[in-house]
């Protein structure tokens, strides 16, 4: 039994432009209503597009809907001659309380190595912005190393001289589970999430240990959800395709254990 709270993320990718993206968060919360988000029980987040994010939070503000605000990326820099670029601090001034690093697709097609996303975790976190740092191993790194090596070495070199009482989310998606309709079972989610909390324990204490929520990511849909939230060291989901069909996503958010 633990206290934390478990997350339920709907990483939207390039999908929803700002005019789909205020309609689908008003028709998720509509879906959702008494659902158990509203007592606190789970945490919902929403990672829109840069261009939805003013639209997003302005809804969510005048509507006092009960979502977090997420972003998909980051600057390592907070102003300055970075043509393309978002800093931190722009996305903490429009109520953006978390935020995804190192996400496979970035490290696969914009060569985003350990060492950037380490920065970026800093440059979060001197933002008090949420990293939502993600690791996963690839289908040729599962066959040479097993699932947990190269996870467990990213996310090593991410926390690498974060503060222990730092606010932080850990992602495990396995690269070969994203989108491709075949999700790690739940025993290998708990396994490499497990190894994934021992790291945080030694890079940051005990106490980061316990508190930190690492979600498992890929192929997560409401028929599997409550498989993975069973595990012990699972405390919610980074979730791609299935976050962009409301009442997907809100049985989801409804999941049973
Ligand atoms: O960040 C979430 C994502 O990579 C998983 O995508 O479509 O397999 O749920 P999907």
């Amino acid at each position: 039994v633990t206290n934390r709270t478990p997350l339920i993320a709907g990483n939207w990718k390039m999908n929803l432009d700002h005019l789909q993206a205020v309609a689908f968060v008003q028709k998720l919360h509509w879906t959702l209503k008494d659902a158990k988000h509203e007592d606190g029980s789970v945490e919902v987040a929403v990672f829109p597009p840069f261009t939805d994010l003013r639209s997003v939070q302005t809804l969510i503000d005048a509507d006092k809907i009960p979502f977090a605000l997420g972003a998909q990326d980051l600057s390592v820099h907070d102003s300055g001659a970075y043509t393309g670029e978002v800093s931190g601090a722009f996305l903490k001034r429009l109520d953006v309380s978390q935020v995804i690093i190192g996400h496979s697709e970035r490290r696969e097609y914009h060569n985003e190595g350990d060492d950037i996303v380490a920065a970026k975790v800093k440059a979060a976190l001197k933002n008090e912005l949420v990293p939502v740092i993600c690791v996963g191993e690839t289908a040729e790194d599962l066959e040479k190393h097993g699932a947990s090596a190269v996870p467990v070495g990213q996310l090593e070199i991410a926390l690498e001289g974060v503060a222990s009482d730092a606010d932080i989310v850990v992602a495990y998606e396995p690269v070969w589970a994203i989108g491709s309709g075949q999700a790690a079972t739940p025993e290998q989610a708990q396994e490499v999430c497990a190894k994934l909390r021992e790291v945080i324990k030694a890079k940051l204490g005990d106490d980061a240990a316990a508190r930190t929520r690492v979600l498992y990511g890929g192929s997560v849909k409401s028929a599997n959800i409550a498989s993975f939230m069973r595990q012990p060291d699972v405390d919610g989901a980074l979730v791609g395709g299935a976050s962009l069909v409301a009442e997907e996503f809100a049985a989801i958010i409804r999941y049973q254990k």
